[in-house]
């Protein structure tokens, strides 16, 4: 891999700072913090992260792959969060997760090719009341099924196509 391609993160930099002469075993938290100030882990991060605890980008990437905690792709301009906790899998979050990927042409975890839609699949998100449940940029919809998933989704696109 072409390391001089690299573009190094100032806020990546700030995180390093905090662990000065981090080891290997350090490296999960470090991801942990890259993550949560960048939204993912992009390949330049992790070579940047690489250098300052003198591991390879492989191994980086081969850890981090191993929980699925970590994303590798930019999240998209509208980021789903769908619930797969147990109130919402009783009542047939399972569905709504298929017409979703089906719908978008991406797997939870993945964001489409256009940048405009990204899919998490997440724990009990505390509406169970509301089951099955999705947010939306942080907007809840209460007892989706398949159909009014779709629905949302497409008045989305839609609101994209008009931007
Ligand atoms: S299980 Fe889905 S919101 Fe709690």
């Amino acid at each position: 891999m072409d390391v001089t391609t690299v573009k190094k993160s100032q806020a990546i930099e700030e995180v390093l700072q905090k662990f000065p002469g981090a080891t290997r075993s350090q490296l999960i938290p470090i991801l942990q913090e890259v993550q949560q100030r960048e939204g993912f882990l992009s390949r330049d991060g992790m070579i940047q992260i690489g250098e300052h605890l003198d591991l390879p980008v492989s191994k980086i990437y081969g850890v981090a792959t191993f929980y699925n905690q970590f994303k590798f792709k930019a999240p998209g301009r509208n980021h789903i969060m769908l619930c797969r906790g147990t109130a919402c899998h009783v009542k047939g979050s399972q569905t709504v997760l298929e017409m979703v990927e089906e719908t978008l042409g991406i797997k939870a975890g993945d964001t489409t090719d256009d940048g405009l839609f990204s899919l998490e699949v997440v724990a009990c998100i505390g509406a169970c009341g509301l089951a099955p449940v999705i947010s939306v940029n942080g907007e809840f919809y209460a007892n989706v099924d398949s159909k009014s998933v779709k629905q949302i989704i497409k008045d989305y696109q839609k609101k994209e196509m008009m931007a």
